[in-house]
């Protein structure tokens, strides 16, 4: 099973973003492309940093009918990002569509992975908004299981629900985690966090590491630590 750490380049544009990637001579990390630098760039974004020879996770979070997903997913398919996501809310229809439209003619495809609860919602939102009674920890693995019977590849989730996904869902199910940072680092707006070196003793397969390397003095060496302490 591959394991990477996945930079998450929040940046509003490409220029931010190049001059960011600039710094790293020696390697090609794998990036992550969120919202936010999409809307503002669009699909070129994405054909210019594979032109550069990173590995891309698109962050859109698809959430929308079967039919809707599916088209746009036969867009994202010839963006030829490595990973892309959606809304594990969206419904297993919704995800067998995704796939479907994911799948290129030759039978090849990005992987894709669900979100399952934003880590925005706490468990009074979920009860009062959502009207979802059941404790949030059950809901996010419930909501794995989903994706999993839809044939998906993984979640998103924390490191520290990454061992109990793996043991419903499989070892080859893949978590994909954000919320990590160094032991002397500042959490910022993240809640529960753990250090790269623990996400790798949790059996997260990814690390999705934004502000830790992207606002360090020296990025690549923290990127380099992130590694080192991931994947040693
Ligand atoms: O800067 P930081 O390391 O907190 O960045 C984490 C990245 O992972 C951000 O792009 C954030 O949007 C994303 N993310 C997250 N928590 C989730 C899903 C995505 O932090 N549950």
């Amino acid at each position: 099973m591959a394991k990477d750490v996945i930079i998450a380049c929040d940046f509003p544009s490409a220029s931010e973003t190049f001059a960011f990637l600039d710094r790293f001579t020696e390697e090609k990390p794998f990036v992550k492309i969120g919202m936010e630098l999409y809307y503002a760039e669009g699909p070129q974004i994405v054909r210019a940093l594979k032109a550069r020879g990173h590995k891309i996770f698109l962050d859109l979070k698809l959430h929308d009918i079967p039919n809707t997903v599916k088209k746009a997913m036969r867009v994202l398919a010839g963006l030829d990002a490595d990973i892309v996501n959606l809304h594990a809310a969206g419904t297993r229809a919704m995800m067998e569509a995704a796939l479907e439209g994911l799948t290129r003619p030759d039978g090849s495809r990005p992987l894709l992975i669900a979100v399952t609860q934003l880590t925005s919602t706490d468990q009074q939102s979920m009860e009062q908004e959502l009207l979802i009674g059941r404790p949030l920890d059950e809901v996010v693995l419930a909501y794995a299981q989903n994706a999993a019977a839809a044939g998906l590849d993984g979640v998103v989730c924390s490191p520290l629900e990454a061992g109990k996904v793996h043991a419903v869902c499989g070892a080859n199910f893949l978590t994909v985690t954000p919320g990590v940072r160094f032991a002397e680092g500042e959490k910022g707006d993240q809640k529960r966090v753990t250090t790269p070196a623990l996400a790798r003793e949790l059996g997260s397969d990814y690390i999705v590491v934004g502000r830790p390397i992207t606002q360090a003095a020296d990025p690549v060496a923290a990127y380099r630590r992130c590694v080192k302490e991931f994947i040693g």
